[in-house]
């Protein structure tokens, strides 16, 4: 058997962080931390904090030589500043104790995202003094802990907790701005500054960093890293580069931040907050980086594009989905970017040591009677090793390869349902079991390599010898011909599951009929039954039935009903899909249409990507709206805002706001749910900001419906004192009284826009999104 080795000394283990496992979040005097209560998951997770012995003996079984963990500040300091608690340092003294003892170097991360709750309170990372109370916190760790941990890392991924915790706010602790996103990004690397010197003056053998770095690219790039760029998207690609990679490792490598950067810093937050001296500091010469990396960035130029909140900065930047590999978070997998990252760090910042601190994936594992057979995860770890080898032979000086994660945990705002684990955790029980991930992985660390020979992916071959049944069958049961007896497509999907079998093309052309079905996917509608899709369910079936297609119906309600959906989509049980209507900023849109079945969505999605849609112009509609009610004299409107996360109600918003603008007026706006109650508290709210309100414009027809019983309620005669105007058109809009002003958005031809739209793709031709035009209907309210 001949290996590929890795360097001799070459560091293999696993990083863990501390929220993600630990559980006990009220034990022995820890204090709140800002994830606690952002998380809608039990805190219990792995419930490592009372389980540790046990998780250091799995590592130990593994031949671990490495262990990455966090220290949770709060169980240091629960006010975050101020009294330490000693109890919360016995915890990481008892497990550094049986590290040590098991033959495992501890590697300890003293930022892993879970700010305690009194320092966000006092402003968060957004405010400067967050980078001192850090600085505190690092001494007071490293004075009891420091003799036994081989590396210090003062943060993990700044560009994440910054970005996503104060820019797009899906991450704890949920705030939305552009200036408060760049302000933690700069107070993070103070804190890693004024860290590494109060690490070092405590004694700390060596002190480093951990970043997300993420190969930016177009779509064309990826299969052809060296593919030359029009103008427009180079900058693209080095305007995404500097926020997520430069941002970060200039200053702490160079002592500056990127020339191309600072402008984009200066129009979202001023430069106040960078201070003199404060790059200096930043800049502390470190011993070793630790570089996390899962997926590439892939971006393109598109003009009309709005800024992504997670990137201020990047207006006309499009996020591409690419038609790769996924893992189940639905991250493209692309081993070769891990090569391409390390040859450019390493020519770029050439002083530096690194370790790659995480690397893994999220994969639907089936536990079966004889283990879990996760194929898909050693795939993905053995590939990205592979690359890594082939940097290392380049001279990228890379010290070892840390896997995400020894436990399946709570992956953050995602909860449990991620599993990322080389041990599955059953969270009913607490039971840990090893997966065969796992045991490869020992044997990896074991061999100090890989076999040159990689290990057989399950064949259709090997699926019907184990379901004993023909290779047609089981390609049938793959294409989901309706040929198949229900009992031996149970046994051969079975059978897929255990094996964890990805059919190949050769598997699916075997048989070459198509399926003739189409998935339909429902969201619960948001609000009771929803006309719309109502409406779409009816005129999509009968027009698609119409075309010779039978309608699978699916409901997407739960975590669990969306990876039924996409497995069902991936076995190529359905020829294509339709989704109605993607609301939320959830994945199950991107995950579908990586699977390369045609898809076409009804309604813009929140996350801009090249899958087709079908809506109806919002915006336009808004304005028009607006504009009838300024020409009607009106001065003084109100706009009552359904939930700012749907995207309709964002581009309604963004008509109005741009009619008022024109007029020279400013906006008005009340918050509400999609209830007429909430219409008319809205409304009452209106009408006490401004006492001369003249106007009102509801995002829904159901809201202005609410909007009409306040204004009766509070004497104001509809439309003399108060003109009320509203969006939809449904069918009680005309039964009003007076009849309801309102914008009819065409609901049949979305209907048949959609059908046809998908009808199209499935014969392969070109298609675009349609944007349907919306209409005022004036009747008696305006
Ligand atoms: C990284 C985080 C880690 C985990 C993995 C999946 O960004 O550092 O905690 O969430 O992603």
């Amino acid at each position: 058997m001949s290996i590929a080795s890795f360097p001799e000394g070459f560091v293999w283990g696993v990083s863990t962080s501390a929220f993600q496992i630990e559980g006990a979040t009220s034990a022995d005097g820890r204090g709140p931390a800002i994830w606690d209560a952002f998380s809608a998951d039990r805190a219990e997770a792995c419930d490592h904090y009372h389980r540790y012995p046990e998780d250091v003996q799995l590592m130990k079984d593994l031949g671990m030589a490495a262990y990455r963990f966090s220290v949770s500040w709060a169980r240091v300091f629960p006010e975050g500043a101020g009294k330490a608690n000693p109890a919360g340092l016995d915890f990481y003294d008892r497990l550094l104790d049986e590290l040590l003892a098991a033959g495992i170097t501890p590697y300890a991360t003293l930022y892993h995202w879970d700010l305690p709750q009194a320092l966000e309170d006092a402003g968060g990372w957004p405010s400067r003094d967050t980078a001192r109370h850090f600085a505190d916190y690092a001494a007071a760790v490293c004075e009891r802990l420091g003799d036994r941990v081989d590396t210090w890392f003062t943060l993990n991924e700044p560009w994440v907790a910054a970005f996503l915790g104060y820019g797009s706010g899906i991450h704890a602790p949920g705030r939305k701005s552009a200036a408060e996103a760049f302000k933690s990004a700069h107070h993070m690397l103070l804190a890693h500054g004024l860290g590494a010197q109060a690490l070092r003056s405590a004694g700390a053998a060596k002190v480093g960093a951990v970043l997300n770095i993420s190969p930016v690219m177009t779509p064309a790039q990826v299969s052809d890293f060296g593919r030359e760029l029009s103008e427009e998207d180079a900058e693209a690609v080095a305007r995404i580069d500097a926020l997520v990679n430069r941002q970060f490792l200039d200053p702490m490598l160079r002592g500056e931040y990127p020339a191309d950067l600072l402008p984009i810093i200066e129009r979202s937050a001023g430069l106040n907050h960078i201070q003199e001296g404060d790059l200096e500091t930043i800049a502390q010469p470190i011993d070793l980086l630790g570089i996390n990396y899962y997926t590439p960035s892939v971006v393109q130029a598109q003009p009309s594009e709005p800024a992504d909140p997670a990137f201020p900065g990047s207006e006309g930047i499009l996020f591409c989905t690419i038609p790769t590999a996924v893992t189940a978070m639905g991250w493209p997998i692309v081993p070769n970017c891990l090569s391409l990252l390390l040859r450019r760090i390493s020519r770029e910042y050439p002083d530096i040591e690194l370790m790659i601190t995480e690397n893994g994936a999220d994969f639907v594992d089936v536990v079966t009677g004889d283990g879990i057979h996760d194929m898909e995860r050693i795939s993905f770890i053995e590939e990205h090793l592979r690359a890594l080898r082939s940097a290392i032979a380049d001279g990228a000086r890379v010290r070892g390869y840390l896997v995400w994660t020894l436990l399946d945990n709570l992956e953050w705002a995602d909860g449990y349902q991620r599993k990322f684990g080389l041990v599955h955790v059953d969270f009913g029980t607490q039971r840990r079991r090893m997966k065969d991930s796992a045991l490869w992985y020992r044997d990896v660390i074991r061999r100090n390599g890989l076999v040159e020979t990689r290990p057989k992916r399950p064949t259709l071959e090997t699926v019907a010898a184990r379901a004993r049944v023909s290779r047609a069958t089981v390609s049938r049961v793959v294409n989901g011909e309706a040929s198949v007896s229900p009992d031996v497509r149970a046994t051969v999907m079975r059978v897929v599951q255990e094996l964890g079998y990805v059919p190949n093309a050769a598997a699916r052309s075997l048989v070459t009929r198509r399926t003739n079905t189409i998935a339909l996917v429902l969201s619960v509608p948001r609000h009771g039954g929803d006309p719309l899709t109502a409406a779409v369910v009816q005129y999509v079936t009968s027009m698609l039935e119409g075309a010779g297609k039978q309608i699978t119906l699916m409901l997407a309600d739960t975590a669990e009903s969306h990876r039924r959906i996409v497995q069902h989509v991936e076995a190529r049980l359905v020829d294509g899909v339709v989704l109605l209507p993607p609301d939320r900023a959830d994945t199950l849109a991107e995950r579908l249409s990586r699977t390369g079945v045609p898809i076409v969505l009804l309604g813009k999605p929140a996350i801009a990507s090249l899958v087709p849609y079908v809506d109806v112009d919002n915006a336009g509609g808004a304005a028009a709206a607006t504009e009838h009610l300024l020409a009607l004299g009106r001065r003084h409107l109100g706009m009552i805002c359904g939930p700012m996360d749907l995207v309709a109600v964002q581009d309604r918003l963004a008509g109005h706001r741009a009619a008022l603008q024109r007029a020279g007026l400013q906006p008005l706006l009340a918050l509400a749910d999609l209830t007429r109650p909430s219409g008319a508290a809205a409304t009452r709210r209106l009408l006490g900001d401004d006492p001369a309100l003249d106007a009102v414009f509801a995002a829904t027809d159901q809201l202005a419906i609410g909007a009409l019983r306040a204004a009766r309620e509070a004497g104001r005669r509809v439309p003399e004192d108060l003109a009320i105007v509203g969006f939809d058109d449904i069918d009680a809009a005309s039964a009003t009284t007076p009849g309801l002003t309102t914008v009819r958005v065409p609901v049949a031809d979305q209907a048949l826009a959609l059908a046809r739209l998908l009808l199209s793709r499935l014969e392969g031709r070109h298609t675009t999104s349609v944007v349907l035009p919306t209409r005022l209907v004036v009747r008696d309210s305006a």
